[in-house]
C-alpha cells in the first residue's frame, strides 16, 4: 500500500485539496491517507508553520499532496514563523529539488487567456525550477544594522556545480521523454550570465552536460529577454530550465498564458521520484471559504503524482482525460468561466471530474 501525507494549509487550501482526495478515492487505488497542518495551519496547531509530526509524517510517506500556505494574517509574525518558511523547509527536508511546472492550455481555455488564441494555442512548455538552492537558501541572509545606523538587507545567490547538474539532467531527460516523433528534444536554459557569476556557472555546466545528450538541442537565453519571449512568441519553448528565483517568477508568468493560474499543477521531486506535489497558485485568502476556488491545479497535481512517484500512468491519464472531459462539457470556476459556460463551484467542479472518470 502507498502512503500518501495530505497537507491542506492555509486559505483555498483545504477545499481544493478536498477535490483531489475525492478524484483519488474515486479510483479505488491502494493507498492510505493522513491528513496534517502545515503553514498558518501548523502555526495555529502547533506553533511552528512545519510541525515535527507534519514533517515526520512526510519522511515516512511516499509522497505528498499539498494545498498552499500563507495568509496576510501571519504577515507579522518573525519570519521564521511565517507560513511560507514552512514550504521552504519542507522542500529542503525533503531534498525536492526537481521542481516540474508544466504550463499546458486546454483548447476550451484559449479564449480564457488574456493573449490572442492563436498565440497560446497548442502551447506545452514544462517548466523545470531548482527548488533547494539559489538566492533562497544562500547564506548569509537578513537584515542588519551598519555602523552608520541605516539597515541593510542582505541575499546569497548561489549554486554549486552538482546541484546544477542534478537539475539540468532531470530537464534534459524530460525533452527526451516528450519528445514528439520528428521533431526534436528542446531545452532552453534560462540565467543572467552576462551580469551574475553564479549564473555563468550555470550556463557552462548546462553545456558540459548537453555533450553527454547529443539528441537534445541546448539553447540560453537572459531571464529578462525570457520573460519577453514566454508573452512574445510562447510555443517556442519546450522545455525551460532554470534556478530557483527566476523559476518562481517564469512559471507565474507562463501559468497566465493558459487562461488561468488555477489550472497548473506541480510536482517537486528528490533523486527517486519521491514528490511532494501541490498546485501553482498560492493560498488565496481572498476567497477562502467561499467554495468558489479552482480545484483543477490540485487534482491535475494528483495526475502528476500518480505519474512520476506511483509509475500509474494509466491513472495519471484517465485524470487528466476527465479534467478535459468536465471541461469539455462546459463546467467552468469562477476564474475561467467565458460566455456561454456553466459557472459552478469548487466542490461542483470536484463533482464534475468524478463524474468524467
Ligand atoms: C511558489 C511560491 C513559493 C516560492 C512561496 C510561497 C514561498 O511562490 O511555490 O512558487 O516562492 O517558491
Ligand atoms: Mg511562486
Amino acid at each position: 500500500m502507498m502512503k500518501l501525507a495530505i497537507l491542506p494549509g492555509d486559505g483555498i487550501g483545504p477545499e481544493i485539496v478536498a477535490q483531489a482526495v475525492k478524484v483519488l478515492n474515486a479510483l479505488n487505488l491502494d493507498l492510505s491517507m493522513t491528513e496534517a497542518p502545515i503553514g498558518g495551519a501548523g502555526y495555529e496547531a502547533a506553533g511552528d508553520p512545519l510541525p515535527d509530526a507534519t514533517l515526520q509524517l512526510a519522511l515516512d510517506s511516499d509522497a505528498v499532496l499539498l494545498g498552499a500556505v500563507g495568509d496576510w494574517k501571519y504577515d507579522k509574525l518573525e519570519r521564521h514563523l511565517r507560513p511560507e518558511r514552512g514550504l521552504l523547509r519542507i522542500r529542503k527536508a525533503l531534498n525536492l529539488f526537481a521542481n516540474l511546472r508544466p504550463a499546458l492550455l486546454y483548447p476550451e481555455l484559449a479564449g480564457a487567456s488574456t493573449l490572442k488564441p492563436e498565440v497560446v494555442s497548442g502551447l506545452d512548455i514544462m517548466i523545470v525550477r531548482e527548488l533547494t538552492g539559489d538566492i533562497y537558501f544562500g547564506q548569509p541572509r537578513g537584515i542588519s544594522t551598519l555602523p552608520n545606523g541605516e539597515r541593510e538587507g542582505i541575499n546569497t545567490m548561489r549554486y554549486c556545480e552538482s546541484e546544477i547538474r542534478r537539475i539540468g539532467r532531470v530537464a534534459f531527460d524530460i525533452a527526451m521523454k516528450r519528445r514528439q516523433p520528428g521533431q526534436k528534444a528542446k531545452v532552453c536554459s534560462v540565467d543572467k550570465a552576462n551580469v551574475l557569476e553564479t549564473t555563468e556557472l550555470w550556463r557552462q555546466v548546462m553545456i558540459e552536460l548537453s555533450a553527454e545528450y547529443p539528441e537534445v538541442e541546448l539553447s540560453h537565453m537572459y531571464v529578462d529577454n525570457a520573460a519577453m519571449q514566454l508573452i512574445r512568441a510562447p510555443k517556442q519553448f519546450d522545455v525551460m530550465v532554470t534556478g530557483n528565483i527566476f523559476g518562481d517568477i517564469l512559471s507565474d508568468e507562463a501559468s497566465m498564458l493558459t487562461g488561468s493560474i488555477g489550472m497548473l499543477p506541480s510536482a517537486s521531486l528528490d533523486e527517486n521520484n519521491k514528490g511532494m506535489y501541490e498546485p501553482s497558485h498560492g493560498s488565496a485568502p481572498d476567497i477562502a471559504g467561499k467554495n468558489i476556488a479552482n480545484p483543477l491545479a490540485t487534482i491535475l497535481s494528483a495526475a502528476m503524482m500518480l505519474r512520476y512517484t506511483f509509475n500509474d500512468e494509466a491513472n495519471a491519464v484517465r485524470i487528466e482525460n476527465a479534467v478535459k472531459k468536465a471541461l469539455a462539457q462546459g463546467y467552468r470556476t469562477a476564474d475561467i468561466v467565458t460566455d456561454g459556460c456553466k459557472q459552478v463551484a469548487c466542490s461542483e467542479m470536484g463533482d464534475a471530474v468524478v463524474a468524467a472518470l
